[in-house]
């Protein structure tokens, strides 16, 4: 590929700003000697202003979304793309969210640029894992657990019932509840349908890959053994 195009598709600018880079002489080799837009070098071998580049596709990265920032690039309010570095949004191939968590869930976002990847966490026959952290607004009834793992659970205005999911109870008020789907708001309809009222939502894990001591607001990417954690849970049951 084209030393413009790749740097391009990294999002460091159109093709003409990253041409007017070259003239500028700011794309050099790892010696520092400048590179010109027609050069032949391999990604590892270039810099601009002096550093690296941003790791090529496949790139998949696991941030930690705070409470009040939305999945969706076309919210008018903050977005979780306003916490990666702002030219990971003109990345080509683009840089999705694995599923999405509400704006008001906290808590574990996958996002990747390989959709093949992204289809395979996020398929129900993956059987990948979700575990969420519920603060509830009303006592725990008791019949949450058998009704959860039940299989027949059925949300308004869906035609299937749930897959069977499982509820530790923490406190009168607070749960762990792991899932092997994602559908729509899928925790607070689970406990809306029980007659509950989610207070706060957080995402732990998904399949055997943690948030660990990542803050809020904080990400990182992410390395072959994580994409193997998220895989290592799945079962096939
Ligand atoms: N279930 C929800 O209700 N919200 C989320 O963000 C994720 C799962």
């Amino acid at each position: 590929m084209r030393l413009v195009r790749l740097i391009a598709n990294l999002g460091y600018g159109s093709r003409k700003e990253v041409a007017m880079m070259f003239r500028e002489g700011r794309i050099t080799d790892a010696a520092g000697d400048v590179l010109y837009a027609d050069d032949k070098r391999g990604h590892a071998d270039i810099r601009i202003d002096g550093e690296p580049l941003d790791a090529p596709a496949s790139l998949h990265l696991m941030l930690h979304k705070p409470v009040g920032v939305t999945c969706s690039t076309k919210d008018a309010g903050r977005i979780v793309h306003d916490l990666l570095p702002a030219r990971f949004r003109l990345r080509n191939p683009a840089l999705s969210t694995v599923g999405r968590l509400d704006r008001d869930t906290s808590g574990l976002l996958l996002l990747t640029d390989d959709g093949a990847l992204l289809h395979r966490i996020i398929s129900p026959k993956s059987r990948i894992s979700k575990v969420y952290e519920a603060v509830l607004a009303e006592d725990l009834r008791g019949d949450e657990v058998t009704v959860f793992a039940s299989g027949e659970l059925m949300l308004e205005a869906e035609k299937t019932p749930l897959l069977p999911a499982t509820l530790e109870v923490l406190g009168a008020r607070h749960a762990r509840l792991t899932l092997h789907e994602g559908r729509y708001h899928q925790v607070r309809r689970m406990f809306a349908a029980l007659g509950n009222h989610v207070v706060s939502l957080h995402r732990a894990s998904v399949g055997g890959l943690a948030l660990g001591d990542l803050a809020a607001g904080e990400w990182r990417v992410l390395e072959a053994r994580d994409l193997e954690a998220i895989f290592a849970s799945g079962d096939s049951a």
